[in-house]
């Protein structure tokens, strides 16, 4: 079974940007990992996009593929550009490959054990001084680095969703985290074109802790009946100008996500105020997870299918 798409031997072209470049190998291919990688890819890195299985690795470059589109679209991108980019992402199956690059960027599921186990591998494959970075959106990072044998190695890079068309990243150096790796995330996430704010370790770091909060209160005044989930939305988008309604921003997020990051809050800070609203929970026990599953406040036509 072949898997990869292999861009190991890439023409390097004319871009400056191309003779130096790193290879990055992103972990998860979901929604941020399919993000991540376009993104990588943008700016001139060779990447390597790994999911547990053939089927979902695939189903990320696709994914990273029509957000490519979506940006030449938007005339956010040229044609060029794209075109280059999509040759820079390569597929893989599993960690075996993750000793080809200098920088490592997990984007799996929100759980601790899992990226726990995740990093405790990534550290024995990959070569001695490659980057290792977590994409958790909330998780303590020294918790999440507490089985490396060098937990100085890794650091939080919190990008956001979605990737290419939102500009800032969270750094958020872990209490084991040495200065100098933090310094080298920093480099690289601007080396993309992001912001960088800077967060200490503390469970939801700046951004998700306040989001969590805005969204778990719109599904309990859903719950009470307090409104629809319509004029919810609507009120937060022509009241405040947000972009986009609590509800439509958590089907855009997941609500498997944005659940698993309460508990997150709930867990580090045991404060009621993260307490999740049982009708979440239930949303996600009927796997109603938002735009990826088709459904989740909203129905959409097709999972994945908006670029
Ligand atoms: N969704 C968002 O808006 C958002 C924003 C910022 C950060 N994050 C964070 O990014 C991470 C990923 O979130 P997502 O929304 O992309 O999730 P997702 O569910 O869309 O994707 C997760 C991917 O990881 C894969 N996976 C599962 N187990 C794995 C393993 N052992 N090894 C490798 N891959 C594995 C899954 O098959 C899936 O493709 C989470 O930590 C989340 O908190 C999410």
């Amino acid at each position: 079974m072949s898997d990869a798409t292999r861009a190991d031997d890439i023409a390097v072209g004319s871009d400056p940007r191309q003779s130096v470049q790193r290879r990055v190998f992103v972990v998860g291919a979901g929604i941020m990992g399919s993000g991540i990688a376009a993104q990588c890819a943008l700016a001139g890195y060779p990447v390597t996009l790994e999911d547990v299985n053939e089927e979902f690795a695939r189903r990320g470059a696709d994914h990273a593929e029509r957000a490519l589109d979506h940006a030449v679209r938007r005339g956010k991108v040229s044609e060029a550009d794209r075109q280059a980019a999509r040759t820079r992402i390569e597929v893989a199956i599993g960690l075996r490959r993750v000793d080809s690059a200098q920088v490592v960027i997990e984007a799996a599921p929100e759980n601790l054990a899992m990226k726990r186990e995740l990093f405790r591998q990534i550290e024995e494959g990959a070569q001695a001084g490659a980057l290792l970075a977590t994409n958790t959106s909330s998780l303590p990072i020294t918790s999440i680095a507490q089985d490396l044998k060098d937990p100085g190695r890794l650091v939080g890079l919190h990008f956001f969703n979605p990737v290419l068309q939102m500009p800032l990243v969270e750094l958020i150096p872990g209490h084991t985290t040495r200065p100098e790796v933090t310094e080298e995330a920093r480099r690289f996430a601007e080396s993309l074109g992001k912001t960088v704010v800077a967060s200490r370790d503390t469970p939801g770091f700046v951004t998700t802790r306040a989001l969590a909060v805005l969204i778990n209160e719109a599904a309990w005044m859903l719950y009470e009946g307090v409104a629809t989930k319509e004029d919810i939305d609507t009120a937060y988008k022509l009241g405040f100008h947000h972009p986009m309604g609590p509800f439509e921003l958590a089907d855009l997020v997941g609500l498997d996500t944005a659940l698993a990051i309460l508990d997150v809050l709930w867990d580090g800070f045991r404060d009621s105020k993260y307490r999740a609203c049982p009708l979440l929970r239930t949303l996600v026990a009927a796997r109603k997870l938002g735009r990826k599953s088709g459904e989740g406040f909203y129905r959409y036509p097709a999972p994945g299918a908006s670029g």
